[in-house]
């Protein structure tokens, strides 16, 4: 184990963007121990590591965040030189029905997190402590404008409340204590591996199933939607080459109205599952909006792309194809991670929200 040059923990690494920035980095650093911390919440599967799950610089702990004593056992076991931090609670609508997990896990875990990293370090230079957060945190923007890295922070919900919470304690942590920090705040990915109660492995769901596809509202909240991989591949960047102290927005100025993008995964589908043209849309049904619904996320990269030279390397047609085809070759997963409570809490979700 003393060989590795880093000893990276990486937390959530067995939820949606968690696998892929550790296959990435398995893949990518032989020379890195990477350790996956992780509770396996319903979100968190193993079953998303598979190909990589035996690669001799791989280890998983199963841990929850908020359980500080275990935390620093990880910490002093594997002599964490570098912290990945992704563990979250992620989800807007289950963050509104009880957000106490959110503050527990989002707030307290993070802060467990962030003490453990200080007393194991002190002011060793040469650590990295990776905050990865959401542009939510900045609440919601009108018809015009852009978040940056200067927009002030005003959460409206349970989760990015959470967030936001937890993103000012890594500062703190900064500023206080001299923890070298870095952090980066991302809009809406997609991707394979994405747990399908967000909107976009939901709709292909419910669309290969021909079940209705619930639109919050008008339909005409916006959102800006990067490909996971290409977030992971943020992520990589700024934890090698970005400055500490520093927060990084992440995104790929790809905004769409939820109506406009599952009308466009309608007609995919319908193409793909030799369906009649019009009969996918057929299954949209307008529901209950969410409450305190955000309007408008969108995120202005520059910072990444003129400090660290970093772009999205696909077209969102090209990663919605490959989001798509990855789901239909794949149901098998998305039943057998939803085969807990999880459709008893969808069927009760969707009911209070019909008109
Ligand atoms: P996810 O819900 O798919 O995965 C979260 C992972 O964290 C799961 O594996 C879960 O088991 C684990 N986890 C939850 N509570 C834990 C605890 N108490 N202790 C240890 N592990 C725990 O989430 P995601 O979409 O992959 O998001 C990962 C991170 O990226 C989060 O911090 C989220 O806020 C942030 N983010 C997500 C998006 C997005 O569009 N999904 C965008 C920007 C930022
Ligand atoms: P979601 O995937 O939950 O991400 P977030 O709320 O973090 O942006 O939702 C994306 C958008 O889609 C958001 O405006 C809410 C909307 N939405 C629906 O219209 N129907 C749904 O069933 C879901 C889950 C979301």
């Amino acid at each position: 184990m003393n060989n590795f040059t880093k000893k990276v923990l990486i937390t959530g690494g067995a939820g949606f963007i968690g696998s892929h920035l550790v296959r990435r980095f398995l893949n990518n650093y032989p020379d890195y121990l990477i350790v996956n911390l992780d509770k396996l919440t319903y979100a968190g599967n193993l079953s998303n590591l598979t190909d990589v799950e035996n690669l001799p610089n791989y280890v998983f702990e199963k841990v929850d965040i908020v359980d500080a004593e275990a935390v620093k056992v990880v910490f002093k076991k594997h002599q964490i030189t570098d912290v990945i931090h992704l563990a979250a609670e992620s989800h807007v609508d289950r963050s509104i029905e009880g957000p106490m997990d959110f503050v527990m896990t989002n707030v307290v875990g993070t802060v467990n997190l962030l003490q453990a990293a200080k007393d194991n370090w002190g002011k060793e230079e040469n650590h990295v402590f990776h905050h990865v957060s959401t542009d939510e945190v900045y609440g919601s923007l009108g018809d015009e404008g852009l978040f940056t890295e200067e927009t002030s922070y005003d959460p409206r919900s349970p989760y990015s409340a959470s967030k936001a919470s937890s993103d000012h304690f890594v500062m703190a942590f900064y500023h206080t204590y001299g923890l070298p920090i870095k952090m980066s705040n991302c809009s809406n990915n997609y991707g394979s591996h994405h747990f399908p109660e967000k909107l976009i492995p939901l709709m292909i769901d419910n669309i290969r199933n021909s079940k209705p596809l619930p639109v919050y509202g008008k339909g005409d909240n916006i959102r800006d939607w990067l490909w996971v991989e290409d977030h992971a591949s943020a992520i990589d960047r700024i934890f090698h080459l970005g400055r500490v102290g520093e927060s990084y927005n992440v995104g790929g100025l790809n905004e769409w109205t939820n109506i406009e993008l599952v009308l466009f995964l309608c007609k995919m589908l319908d193409r793909k599952l030799d369906r009649e043209e019009g009969e996918s849309e057929r299954l949209i049904t307008y529901v209950v909006d969410r409450a305190g619904h955000d309007k408008r996320y969108a995120i202005d990269a520059s910072k990444l792309e003129q400090e660290l030279g970093w772009t999205p390397s696909i077209t969102f047609e090209v990663g919605l194809e490959k989001t798509v085809d990855w789901y239909l070759n794949n149901s098998e997963w998305v039943n057998r991670i939803t085969s807990g409570d999880y459709k008893e809490y969808y069927q009760k979700m969707y009911s209070n929200r019909k008109v």
